[in-house]
C-alpha cells in the first residue's frame, strides 16, 4: 500500500532515496528531501509491504500532469513487482492525470502500463 511521506519516516525515506544514482551524495540527498518537505508540488510516497517500508516514489505536480522524479525499491525486494504496483497505485491517486518521467526514471516507467501521458 502507498502512503504519503511524513517527517517521522525521514530516515527510511532517505535510505530508499539513496538508491537513486543521482542521490548518493548526502548533500544532494538532503536537498532533495528538503524539496519534498517544503514544496507542496513535490510529493513523496512510500510503499509498505507487510510491516516494512520497502519502496519510494516521488513526483512533481504540474498543471495537467505529474512527473516521476524518483522511484526505488529496497534491493532485497526487487523483481517482486513492487515498482509496477507503486506506479499503478500512483496513477490511481493522481486520478489519471498525465504521467511523465525524467531522463533518470524513464527506463523503468517505459516498462509500466501508462494510463494517460507520455515519456
Ligand atoms: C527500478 C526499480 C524501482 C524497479 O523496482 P522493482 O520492484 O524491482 O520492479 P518490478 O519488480 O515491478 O519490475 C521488474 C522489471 O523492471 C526492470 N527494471 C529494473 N530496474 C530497471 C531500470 N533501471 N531500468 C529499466 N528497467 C528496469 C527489470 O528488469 C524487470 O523487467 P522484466 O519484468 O522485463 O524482467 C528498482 O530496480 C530500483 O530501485 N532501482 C534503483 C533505483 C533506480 O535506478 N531508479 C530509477 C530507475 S529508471
Amino acid at each position: 500500500m502507498l502512503y504519503r511521506y511524513k517527517k517521522s519516516l525521514e530516515k527510511i525515506a532517505m535510505g530508499l532515496m539513496s538508491f537513486m544514482p543521482k542521490e548518493r551524495d548526502l548533500k544532494k540527498l538532503q536537498q532533495t528531501m528538503h524539496k519534498y518537505e517544503e514544496n507542496p508540488d513535490w510529493q513523496l510516497f512510500l510503499w509498505k509491504e507487510d510491516d516494512d517500508y520497502v519502496g519510494l516514489v516521488g513526483v512533481e505536480l504540474e498543471e495537467r500532469g505529474f512527473v516521476i522524479h524518483h522511484v526505488s525499491v529496497n534491493p532485497s525486494h526487487r523483481g517482486e513487482g513492487i515498482g509496477h504496483e507503486m506506479i499503478a497505485k500512483l496513477q490511481e491517486i493522481m486520478r489519471d492525470k498525465e504521467m511523465h518521467a525524467t531522463e533518470e526514471t524513464e527506463a523503468f516507467i517505459r516498462k509500466c502500463p501508462i494510463k494517460k501521458g507520455g515519456l
